[in-house]
């Protein structure tokens, strides 16, 4: 490995010239090394390509031209591509440590402060030691009477909109569910916001809505203090961070107060049967945390666990509505295990269709479609040596779409998780829906369990299709994949079992250019 190794020790041991020779030589061979070394493949981009679809589209054809690693410059600027599974298991788990978040911690540090997403180092070890824990099992269980009853508000909405005949646009009412749920399993706050739209909720969005646009924003015009001070798009974004963390230390403040008065004593699974929310978790697990920190992680969590979730149960409507007769199959297995009751538990397993569908819908739509990371230290990537500082893009669409790893990638089949198990495929780093690794999802058992929720109980009593005259379903970036205007639906009642013959005919997705999916 090291052929200068023994000539180098003896002339180490030859005194000060000797020494002198052995630096010398050491120097020279890091140049060999450097030199052997090859040179990343290089796609120079032209940034009005990009402008105007989803980034991860154009990548995705560089990927097919470039191969798994890959440069991309904009002029001075270049971020370093990945499309592998096996480099992809280098960055995210083998030598997760000489990775940092990069530019996304500088992006959502206005909201995300230092916490659980953007933060690196000791701050990132000591939250994930104590938030971890708060995701235990008996919790992720209680929670399912939440996603039911949740879910119960929105059939409630629908049930409205089937009877008038009226349209709907499931896009926004997903966000809605995720959000009342997330509200209430992070800090037992009630959102409402399927009939509220004021205030707090409105804060949020606005809070939301800005934090995207940043990450896919070309200039970071937000910086600049007298901009910031001047434009009224910033003053009213920091209008409402106000109220969000105003209210967030409030209820911080109030639940310390319940956690003092209380005399639980706390253990592992610990759950307060009046608040089993995660922040009366830390608190009454004794978490030495300040108020500033734990609100980060908050809000932290609140953003991870809502627009995912809410994206994931978007693709998957618009996936089903392309292809009724897996629609069919999914009513049929949600009749059997279910009829009308809200899934316990054990029914978690045997909706193992519903759950196959889930899990091919963030194959095809992953939630981020990119990871993003940066370099602290020189590293090899495949035979490539990556620099300090760079910056990376993981891209998780190209794994999850790459005809070198998938059997008909484009294809919405469910059946192929009966054989192929998502944990093997996560394992091998082609299938990452949430990430992998010591950075991996805290949310994921809890996040799946919800989508399967509301997919098995809306499926079992409503019809959706895409509305007639509505505009054709494209996608448009921000931290998710989003809709360009929205996903419109007419939804119907179910009566009785539909009968649809069930031929499961592969229907082909593709994307054009401009990011419209055709069938
Ligand atoms: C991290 C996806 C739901 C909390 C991540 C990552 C992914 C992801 C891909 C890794 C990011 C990276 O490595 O850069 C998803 C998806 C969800 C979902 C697809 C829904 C379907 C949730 C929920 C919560 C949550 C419900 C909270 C209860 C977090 C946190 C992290 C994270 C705190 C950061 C973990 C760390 O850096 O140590 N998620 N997530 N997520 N997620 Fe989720």
């Amino acid at each position: 490995k090291d052929k200068f190794a023994n000539i180098r020790q003896a002339l180490a041991n030859g005194g000060p010239p000797g020494r002198f020779l052995s630096f010398a030589l050491a120097n020279y061979e890091r140049r060999l090394k450097q030199e052997s070394l090859k040179k990343l493949p290089e796609a120079k981009g032209d940034v009005r390509k990009i402008v105007g679809q989803p980034f991860f589209v154009p990548l995705f054809t560089l990927f097919r031209t470039y191969g798994g690693i890959f440069r991309l410059s904009f002029g001075p600027k270049s971020f370093v591509i990945v499309s592998d599974p096996t480099i992809t298991k280098r960055i995210l788990k083998d030598n997760a440590k000489s990775y940092s978040k990069g530019i996304l911690a500088e992006i959502l540090e206005f909201v995300m402060g230092t916490g659980l997403i953007p933060a690196d180092g000791e701050i990132w070890r000591v939250r994930r030691r104590a938030i971890v824990p708060s995701l235990h099992k008996k919790f992720v269980t209680a929670m399912l009477s939440l996603f039911g009853d949740s879910t119960i508000r929105l059939c409630d909405k629908l049930d409205t909109a089937a009877s008038n005949g009226d349209d709907v646009e499931m896009e926004g009412l997903f966000s809605r569910l995720t959000l009342d749920v997330i509200g209430k399993a992070v800090f037992n706050y009630d959102f409402d916001s399927l009939s509220n739209e004021t205030g707090i909720v409105e804060a949020v969005y606005v809070t939301l809505r800005e934090a995207e646009d940043r990450s896919v924003g070309i200039f970071p015009y937000w910086k600049i203090p007298i901009l910031a001070a001047i434009d009224p798009r910033q003053r009213r974004v920091a209008k409402a961070l106000k109220v969000v963390n105003d209210t967030l230390d409030s209820l911080i403040d109030k639940c310390k107060q319940i956690v003092e008065e209380e005399d639980d004593e706390f253990h592992e699974e610990y759950i307060s049967e009046r608040d089993p929310s995660i922040l009366h978790f830390l608190l009454a697990s004794g978490d030495e945390v300040t108020s500033k920190q734990l609100r980060d992680d908050l809000m932290t969590m609140l953003i991870a666990g809502h627009e995912t979730s809410a994206a994931v149960l978007t693709w998957t409507f618009y996936l089903l509505s392309m292809n009724p007769s897996v629609t069919a199959k999914l009513q049929r297995e949600v009749d059997a295990v279910l009829g009308d009751r809200a899934p316990t538990i054990d029914d978690m397993k045997k909706l193992q269709y519903t759950t196959n569908i889930i899990n091919e819908s963030m194959r095809l739509y992953p939630q981020p479609p990119v990871l993003i990371r940066r370099t602290m230290e020189d590293d090899m990537l495949g035979p490539y040596l990556v620099k300090e500082g760079e910056d990376l893009f993981i891209s998780v669409w190209n794994l999850h779409r790459s005809p070198l790893l998938w059997e008909n990638a484009d294809a919405f089949q469910p059946e192929r998780w009966d054989t192929y198990s998502a944990a093997e495929a996560s394992q091998a780093f082609r299938y990452i829906p949430f990430g992998g690794g010591p950075r991996k999802c805290v949310g994921d058992v809890f996040a799946t369990y919800e989508v399967v929720t509301a997919l098995a109980m809306l499926a079992r009593r409503f019809n959706f299709e895409l509305a007639a005259g509505a505009p054709p379903v494209s996608m448009t970036t921000g931290a998710t994949i989003h809709t360009t205007n929205g996903l419109h639906m007419t939804v119907t009642h179910r009566t009785r079992a539909p009968v649809i013959p069930v031929t499961d005919v592969p229907s082909l997705t593709t994307v054009d250019e401009n990011g419209v999916i055709k069938s």
